[in-house]
């Protein structure tokens, strides 16, 4: 049912926070919730949080995930960059190198076997042909080497009882509902969340992390679902009108960097598979190397300039594409509206920490695709040539 949405597309957007909700509450330890005390400027010490409790609860085994020296992701799509996400968690937060490859890819040029490995599959449908493919291929390739080689393979999905189900014996569950639009929009958060605690679980499994860092991520995490509500209340009609100077665009190009690289990918595979506009995601850093070429004015150029390590990188990149009379979109955090005069128009988000803003900058970018589609009278929930889970290779 779709309510008062007219799209199903619509209303899965618009869930996104009540799926954050549950998927935070399904799975973080809620010790972890207590106060901590300063003590040194480096550590604070708990006194109601047990620290000797995970703080994060997804049932998967130590035998899983101890003694791991790297982490493969298999995927396609949107999980492709939700798992290009979460390489940039597990890397930076647990230590863990991770190796992120197409599945249709990994199963014709597979990469060395290496020991104390996790594998992860991660379909929201897990009925993906190529992702179950090169899952099955990367578990038997591992039963017939020697011990330390042994798979340790774990899905990420929104349908435990599908095909990957079968195939893998430790999930974590996105618990995002079903979704119907063919873009997806909301299994898309949830696999982003599920990389969250995975990696969260893991840093605190492997002692990468002070802990006074772990409860401030599970603090920024359960805002999460109150910002992205903020973004959908107060954006949504503004996004709608703004959307409407676009529908006779032909291309578009997203930039980001660092941990909002993906998001740019995914902000331009949302427009192009429901808007048939076509779209490009670079690294803002990559655009002079080639894609630089083919700004001018009727091109949108949209840049993702969270604040924090990358944002005047980026800010600088958006003032190149400027130069070239581009047409400049940026989604960014409230508090930097001063770049108003960099940029010809904002998408504001709340501020938050930027290793969680992922979350928040894709949802103007979801609005956006949504809107143009919806504007250009498109069969938004069921986009030509596409279907909702890819069963053939
Ligand atoms: O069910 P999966 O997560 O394995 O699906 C993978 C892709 O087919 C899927 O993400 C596709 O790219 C979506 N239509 C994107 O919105």
């Amino acid at each position: 049912e779709k309510h008062s949405f007219k799209h199903f597309m619509l209303k899965e957007i618009h869930e996104q926070p009540g799926v954050v909700r549950d998927c935070l509450q399904a799975y973080i330890n809620s010790n972890w919730d207590g106060e901590f005390e300063a003590q040194t400027p480096d550590e604070l010490h708990p006194i109601s949080v047990d620290i000797n409790q995970s703080p994060i609860e997804l049932g998967l085994s130590d035998e899983l995930l101890e003694n791991l020296e790297q982490v493969q992701i298999l995927a396609c799509g949107t999980s492709w960059h939700a798992s290009l996400v979460g390489k940039y968690l597990l890397e930076q937060l647990a230590d863990l190198p991770t190796t992120v490859q197409y599945a249709s890819e990994a199963r014709y040029a597979p990469s060395p076997l290496r020991p104390n490995t996790l594998t992860i599959g991660v379909t929201q449908s897990g009925e993906t042909a190529d992702t179950l493919a090169a899952l099955s291929m990367e578990q038997q390739r591992r039963l017939n080497a020697p011990k330390q080689f042994k798979p340790r393979l774990l899905g990420i999905t929104n349908r435990p009882e599908s095909s990957l189900g079968q195939l893998v014996p430790n999930l974590i569950n996105t618990r995002a509902g079903i979704e119907i639009g063919v873009a997806a929009t909301k299994t898309f958060t949830a696999q982003v969340i599920a990389f969250y605690l995975l990696a969260i679980d893991l840093a605190w499994r492997r002692k990468t992390l002070p802990n006074s860092r772990v409860q401030e991520l599970i603090k920024g995490l359960r805002k999460l679902p109150s910002q992205i509500e903020l973004i959908l209340n107060t954006q949504g009609t503004k996004i709608e009108e703004f959307s409407h100077q676009f529908t006779d665009t032909r291309d578009f190009i997203f930039l980001g960097r660092g941990i909002n690289f993906p998001i740019a990918l995914e902000g331009a595979l949302k427009l192009k598979e429901i808007s048939y506009i076509h779209a490009e995601g670079y690294p803002a850093g990559e655009m002079k190397h080639g894609p630089i070429a083919l700004l001018d004015k009727e091109v949108p150029v949209v840049a993702i300039a969270m604040p924090g390590s990358v944002y005047e990188k980026v800010i600088s990149n958006a003032q190149e594409a400027r130069a070239r009379d581009a047409h400049l979109i940026g989604v960014t955090a409230k508090e930097t509206l001063e770049e108003s005069d960099v940029f010809d128009e904002i998408l504001p988000v709340p501020f938050v920490d930027e290793l969680l803003s992922p979350i928040l900058a894709v949802i103007p970018l979801q609005l956006l695709a949504y809107y143009i589609a919806a504007r250009r009278g498109l069969d938004v929930d069921q986009p030509r040539n596409l279907a909702k889970s890819v069963t053939v290779e």
